[in-house]
């Protein structure tokens, strides 16, 4: 059914929730906040940064009845979810049925996110071109297969495993440590291993807007995964990311975008669970075309950062589209290049200090052509001070990628902070 949006005349502004605390979060707040039918936004958690744009909210983005009561409370007209946990444990399914509009998709849509078999049946039905797998339950099965493959190969964990779910194994002495860790031990619960064919080439996130069947583009953008330069080191959330993906052509993305994402949504309707909100796809261009890797059930991040800053758009008109399941407007995005540097805590991804000061951020902003979108801080006794894994994102803009990284870097030399390390070669696929 056809809702009429009453802030379309701008004379009343909507009330905005977001959910979730992140650099992707902050980055939704900046851009719910150019708005003009957006007033008021609210954010639970959110952190230091987007307390400058945003109420601050204190629960958690799980606490997913508490933030019904609260949305009910304040007559939130908009709610937009950031992390998959607050997806996966169906803050969408609670909101909905309380009369509340949200922009994310069901639980039971999510899935695509929270099961690797679900997303690789899913693919395998609709032939959308991914890794040759199998599915195993059973730690001998297991090994019996892999003993006779090929190597490396890449062996995932049915679930939401925060990152840590997928082991490429080099060797089948390596295979046989994860299965026994995964299947025998159950490290991240009891499940299943997806085991998968490895494929080689340049990665890319391709997220759209989904309505059902529908399909809405944003402009692609490239993770850096791996903790240290020259893509080395342990994986993390992402050490940093850029927009545009110069490695990727027009036809790579029609071919993503006709092959991938629109037979996705499709098939989610035809299984009787249609994805409403953002859909990620991990892509890869092998030598034999484009490949999925991985599907997310929502926004990216750090791509997010570089993503959203280039949308032109008014994004409340978006998300509103999708939360009504009414006709989508034009979606436009600047032709400027964004790319982001993560200054994360050293020791990040293993443990590591909090609460280090940070100095310089409103001398790097003054330089322009910058948004600092922060990730994990906090304020204490009037200060900023980092207070998680990765701190701050720094995304410069420019004519040209080259452009975009010389505004970044001269922002990051300004920030002070004694316990923050980057990688400095952001973009290096396209850039060295
Ligand atoms: P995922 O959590 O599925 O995105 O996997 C994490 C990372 O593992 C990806 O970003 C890839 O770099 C790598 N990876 C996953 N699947 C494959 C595959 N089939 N072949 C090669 N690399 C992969
Ligand atoms: N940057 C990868 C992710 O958001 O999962």
């Amino acid at each position: 059914m056809q809702k009429v949006d009453k802030f379309q005349s701008g004379a009343e502004k909507a009330k905005v929730l977001v959910v979730g605390g992140g650099g992707r979060c902050h980055a939704i707040v900046d851009a719910l906040s150019r708005s003009p039918k957006v007033g008021k936004i609210y954010c639970a958690p959110g952190n230091a940064g987007i307390a400058t744009q945003a109420e601050c909210v204190p629960l958690k983005d799980t606490q997913v009845e508490e933030l019904k009561v609260f949305a009910l409370r304040e007559k939130i007209d908009l709610t937009v979810v950031g992390p998959e946990a607050a997806l996966a444990a169906g803050i969408t399914d609670v909101f909905t049925d309380a009369g509340l509009r949200i922009f994310g998709p069901t639980k039971a849509a999510a899935t695509i996110e929270s099961s690797k078999d679900f997303a690789k049946r899913l693919m395998d039905k609709y032939s959308v071109p991914t890794a040759a797998f199998r599915t195993f339950e059973d730690y001998s099965e297991a090994v019996e297969y892999v003993r006779n493959g090929k190597f490396p190969v890449v062996l995932k964990y049915d679930g939401l495993a925060a990152g840590k779910g997928v082991v490429i194994a080099e060797d089948f002495a390596q295979a046989d440590a994860t299965l026994k860790d995964m299947l025998l031990d159950a490290h991240f619960g009891k499940g299943k291993v997806v085991v998968e064919e490895f494929l080689t080439g340049p990665e890319f996130s391709f997220m759209c807007f989904v309505n059902g069947a529908e399909v809405y583009p944003m402009v692609v953008s490239q993770d850096h995964k791996r903790a240290f330069e020259g893509d080395k080191g342990p994986n993390t959330g992402g050490m940093g990311a850029y927009s545009p993906v110069p490695l990727i052509t027009d036809e790579d993305i029609e071919y993503s975008l006709e092959h991938v994402m629109k037979p996705v949504a499709a098939g989610m309707v035809a299984e009787g669970c249609p994805f409403k909100g953002v859909l990620y796809g991990g892509l890869m261009k092998t030598p034999d075309g484009v490949k999925v890797i991985e599907f997310n059930c929502r926004f990216g991040d750090p791509e997010t950062e570089v993503v959203l800053p280039r949308l032109t758009s008014d994004i409340y008109d978006i998300f509103s589209a999708v939360a009504d399941g009414s006709p989508m407007p034009v979606i436009k995005w600047s032709d400027k290049a964004a790319i982001g540097f993560v200054l994360a805590s050293k020791g990040y991804p293993g443990s590591y200090d909090k609460a280090f000061a940070i100095d310089g951020l409103a001398e790097a902003e003054a330089l322009g052509d910058i948004r600092i979108y922060h990730m994990g801080t906090a304020e204490k006794d009037g200060r900023l001070v980092t207070s998680g894994g990765r701190v701050l994102m720094v995304v410069g803009f420019g004519e040209n990628l080259r452009a975009a990284q010389a505004h970044a870097l001269k922002a990051v030399d300004c920030i002070k902070c004694d316990n923050l390390f980057f990688r400095k070669d952001i973009g290096w696929r396209v850039l060295l």
